[in-house]
C-alpha cells in the first residue's frame, strides 16, 4: 500500500469520526470562545476535536450525538463502580441534603478516615484535601518538615498531579544517554528544580547511587509503585522491596503516591507486594467520583499536623473533608470489598489477554501491560520497564495512537487516546467481549497502516 492509500486509512477514520459527532463539533466552536482550545483538562483533549459527552450510567456514556459508548476512561480512573452507582448518589444526596460542607469537623470525616487507615496497614492517621496533586504536595512537605531536609527524588516520567515539584521529568528524558536529567517546563523556577533530583524507574543501582552521594540533602523518595501515567508500567521482582531498604538504609523517608494504584487491591499495592512506605499519597477512587485527595503514614510523622504540635505544619483547604466526598467515597469503598477487586482484576486480566490474542491473530507485535482494572497497550516491540522507553513509544507512535483511539470511538468505545483501558464494577463478561471485538476490527481496519509506517510491528 502506498503513502496516498494509507492517508485515505486515516481520512476515512477521521470522516467517520466527524460524521458521528456533529453536534460535538459545534460544541467545541462555542467553547473557543470562552475556554482556551475549548477544553478545559489536557488529557480530555484529542484532535481534530473531541466528543463532548453528555450523560454516564453505570458503564455506559452517552455523547450529545445521542452514540453510546462503553466507557473504558472511568475518568482515568477515578471511578470504580461507572457512573452514578446507586448507592453513593444516595448518600452524596444525603450529604447534600445535610449541607454539603458544613465549616466544621464531621463524623463522616473520621468515619472514612478509619476505613482508609483499616484497609492501608501503613496508614495510621490521614489528612484530607482536594485531589491528588494537593496530596503528593503536602506529602512531600511533610517529609520535608519532618526530615529537616528540601530535596525530592523523584522517578523519571513519574506522574504526581500539576504542582511545581510534581512538573519536574513528568515526560522522561528521552534524550538522555544513559542518566536521566533534571528537566522541566521553563517556567518552572530553577529553585524548584534545584531541590528534585531524579532516577530512572526499575533501576536499584541508579537509587542508590544517588541516595548514597545525596542522602544528607534527600528528605524523601516519592514514587509511584507501579508506573500509572507512564503506561503501567510494573516494578520488577524485589524492586520496591529493594527501595524500602534503601530507603531505610539512606535514613530518607518513602513516599508512595497510591492516587492510582489504590483501586488494585484492598490496601494499595503496598499491601498487596508487602511493603510498607512511610508517607502515602490517596485520591480518585476515594471520593467516589468527587474530588478528593488523602494523605497520610505514621502517627509520629502526621504529629506535625496535630495542632497542639509546638511548631505545626499549616494545612486547611476550604473543601479539604467536605461531607460529598467523605460521604461518596466511603460508600465507594464499603461497596468495592475485596471480593468485588478481585472479581474487577480477572476482567482486566481477561481484556489483557483478549487484546494479546488480537494481536497475535493478526500478527502484529505490541506490548498488553496490565494490572487489575487497568490495561495498556504500547506500540512497542519490547516491554518497557522505565517511562524513558514508554515515552519514546508514544512520541514515535502518535499519530498511530490517534487513529486507534478516534477508530476505537467510532466502534462505540471510549479510551483513553494514550491507549489505556480502565475497568469498572458494572462490566460483566458482556462488556470485555465487545471490547475485544472492536479492538480487532480496529487492528484489522489499521493493519495496512501499520505495515507501511510502521513495519517492525508486524510478525511476518
Ligand atoms: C499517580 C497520580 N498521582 C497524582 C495524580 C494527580 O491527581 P489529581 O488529578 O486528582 O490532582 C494523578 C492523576 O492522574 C495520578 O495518577
Amino acid at each position: 500500500m502506498n503513502k496516498c492509500e494509507l492517508h485515505s486509512v486515516g481520512k476515512h477514520i477521521e470522516a467517520k469520526y466527524r460524521r458521528r459527532t456533529a453536534e460535538s463539533q459545534k460544541h467545541i466552536e462555542a467553547a473557543q470562545k470562552w475556554l482556551p482550545g475549548g477544553d478545559t483538562r489536557r488529557v480530555s483533549y484529542y484532535f481534530p476535536y473531541p466528543t463532548f459527552m453528555h450523560k454516564g450510567e453505570g458503564c455506559y456514556l452517552f455523547d450529545c450525538d445521542g452514540n453510546k459508548y462503553l466507557d473504558l476512561v472511568n475518568n482515568y480512573t477515578s471511578l470504580i463502580h461507572g457512573h452514578a452507582h446507586p448507592r453513593v448518589v444516595e448518600a452524596a444526596t444525603v450529604a447534600i441534603k445535610n449541607g454539603m460542607v458544613l465549616g466544621a469537623p464531621v463524623e463522616l470525616q473520621y468515619r472514612h478516615a478509619e476505613h482508609l487507615c483499616s484497609r492501608i496497614p501503613s496508614l495510621e492517621v490521614v489528612r484530607y484535601c482536594n485531589c491528588g496533586t494537593e496530596a503528593t504536595m503536602f506529602a512531600m512537605r511533610t517529609a520535608r518538615a519532618y526530615k529537616g531536609r528540601h530535596t525530592i527524588l523523584k522517578m523519571d516520567g513519574g506522574y504526581h498531579g500539576g504542582h511545581e515539584f510534581a512538573q519536574v521529568n513528568i515526560y522522561a528524558d528521552t534524550d538522555a544517554e544513559s542518566f536521566p536529567r533534571v528537566c522541566a517546563d521553563p517556567w518552572i523556577p530553577p529553585g524548584v528544580l534545584n531541590d528534585i533530583l531524579v532516577i530512572p524507574f526499575n533501576d536499584l543501582d541508579a537509587a542508590e547511587d544517588v541516595l548514597k552521594k545525596n542522602n544528607e540533602r534527600i528528605a524523601a523518595v516519592m514514587m509511584e509503585p507501579c508506573l500509572g501515567a507512564a503506561g503501567g508500567i510494573n516494578p520488577k521482582p524485589g524492586y520496591l522491596q529493594g527501595m524500602r531498604e534503601l530507603t531505610r538504609r539512606y535514613d530518607v523517608l518513602l513516599i508512595y503516591d497510591e492516587v492510582m494504584s489504590f483501586r488494585y487491591h484492598t490496601g494499595g499495592i503496598q499491601a498487596a507486594e508487602g511493603v510498607q512506605p512511610d508517607l502515602t499519597a490517596l485520591g480518585k477512587i476515594i471520593g467516589g467520583g468527587i474530588p478528593v485527595g488523602a494523605f497520610g503514614g505514621r502517627r509520629e510523622i502526621m504529629a506535625l499536623y496535630d495542632p497542639t504540635h509546638p511548631r505545626p505544619i499549616f494545612h486547611s483547604g476550604t473543601f479539604s473533608g467536605n461531607s460529598i466526598a467523605m460521604a461518596a467515597g466511603l460508600a465507594t469503598m464499603e461497596t468495592y470489598d475485596e471480593s468485588a477487586i478481585e472479581r474487577l482484576n480477572r476482567l482486566g486480566e481477561r481484556l489483557a489477554r483478549g487484546f494479546k490474542g488480537a494481536l497475535n491473530g493478526l500478527g502484529i507485535k505490541a506490548q498488553v501491560l496490565g494490572r487489575g482494572s487497568t490495561v495498556n497497550v504500547h506500540w512497542l516491540t519490547e516491554t518497557p520497564d522505565n517511562a524513558k522507553v514508554t515515552m519514546q513509544g508514544y512520541l514515535s507512535t502518535s499519530e498511530l495512537l490517534r487513529l486507534f483511539h478516534l477508530e476505537m470511538m467510532n466502534r462505540g468505545i471510549y479510551t483513553a487516546p494514550r491507549a489505556l483501558y480502565v475497568l469498572s464494577t458494572p462490566m460483566a463478561d458482556k462488556e470485555i467481549e465487545t471490547a475485544i471485538s472492536a479492538f480487532k476490527s480496529t487492528l484489522s481496519v489499521l493493519k495496512p497502516y501499520i505495515a507501511d509506517q510502521f513495519p517492525r510491528l508486524l510478525t511476518d
